[in-house]
């Protein structure tokens, strides 16, 4: 079974063709094209979701026609086709899901509503690593920071539930990481360029509040962390571009913020395996690309639990992961209408 994923929640436009080979055999990728709107956003600092849809829609066929010639897979050898239908950016999700469905229909396959969170948490599966659930769902990205007990199916609808545990309550975990690149003067997207700077900082150097929201809460604050960073480098009246005098070096800062965050992540993921009792933790979204979160988190916790991590090229958004939850929606036979609408929340 080949079928076609597609990519348009947010602002990379990605289309890939992926295989399932024999009955445990984890998914095989044939073909795969990201094509990143960095370069649009970056001088806002941030995705603009209007340019991020226009964008889509510019690029979006060419990027379908490009990964299936790389796949050498004609149209007629596809099983199904499988789009992103929430959440995300409204705009952007139309761009994916109304392309979706014209091609369902032209070439007359199903058509398959991926969810994009479920698909982060599926990425695994691409390097082999398909884990049955229970399991503690982990969503760090630009738009989410989540916690999930997820369900193995449901005898009567053959259906995968997610029990939110935990949530942000304000910037997302990856939202803080490009406001305070963006406060710093380091460039778009913010996570990579933090953790580059700070390799050559101090991660204790620099004091920055932890918040916890209280001994039990399994949410998330990040904009204290922001603030905090703000009035370190550009003062207290946070006029000019920074950094004030008596500043810390921005490596130091680079380097205690992802302390903070590690040790943040790392407590919470803590009072969620003690309060549900599972044993294995899935990481999903761009954030887990960071290599010193993950050493982090592997230290502390990789003895007692199973940590799986996409493998970084799939950890942000992707057309191949979608397509990997739509090969299993089609062996779930649940297939979607062409009267499918996206949905911009989860
Ligand atoms: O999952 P994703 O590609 O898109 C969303 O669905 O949001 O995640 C993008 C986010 C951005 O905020 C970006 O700064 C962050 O992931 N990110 C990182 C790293 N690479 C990407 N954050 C920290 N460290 C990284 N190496
Ligand atoms: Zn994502």
């Amino acid at each position: 079974m080949k079928v076609l994923g597609i990519e348009t929640t947010c602002d990379e436009t990605s289309a890939a063709v992926v295989e399932q080979g024999p009955p445990g055999e984890p998914p095989r990728l044939l073909a795969q094209v990201v094509l990143s709107q960095v370069a649009e956003h970056e001088p806002f600092g941030g995705v603009v979701p209007e340019l991020a849809s226009r964008s889509h829609v510019r690029e979006l066929t060419a990027v379908i026609e490009r990964t299936l010639a790389d796949a050498g897979c004609a149209p007629e050898e596809l099983d199904g086709i499988a789009v992103a239908a929430r959440p995300g950016l409204i705009g952007a999700l139309l761009v994916g899901v109304t392309t979706a469905k014209a091609l369902a229909w032209s070439w007359v396959k199903p058509l398959l509503a991926v969810h994009h969170l479920e698909a982060h948490l599926e990425a695994p599966a691409l390097v082999g690593e398909v884990v049955q659930p229970p399991y503690l769902g982990v969503i760090l990205s630009g738009g989410h920071t989540d916690l999930y007990r997820v369900e193995g199916p449901d005898p009567e609808t053959g259906r995968e539930s997610r029990l939110s545990l935990g949530a942000t309550l304000d910037d997302a975990v990856g939202e803080a990481f490009d406001k305070v690149a963006s406060i710093l003067g380091l460039p778009y997207p913010g996570g990579p360029a933090i953790e580059r700077c700070a390799k050559d900082g101090d991660p204790h150097a620099v004091e920055l509040p932890r918040s916890l929201l209280g001994p039990d809460s399994l949410d998330f604050s990040f904009s204290g962390l922001k603030t905090a960073v703000l009035y370190l480098w550009r003062g207290q009246d946070a006029r000019g571009a920074g950094p004030i005098e008596g500043a810390p070096r921005r490596e130091d800062i680079c380097a205690s913020f992802q302390q903070v965050v590690a040790d943040v992540l790392i407590e919470k993921l803590r009072r969620a395996l003690a309060r549900t009792g599972l044993s294995t933790v899935v990481f999903g979204g761009g954030v887990t690309a960071n290599r010193t979160l993950r050493s982090a988190i592997e230290e502390a916790l990789g003895e007692d639990v199973r940590l799986v991590f996409p493998p970084p090229r799939f950890a942000t958004d992707n057309g191949a992961m979608i397509a990997v939850s739509g090969l299993r929606l089609l062996a779930e036979g649940r297939t979607s209408s062409l009267d499918l609408e996206p949905e911009a929340t989860p």
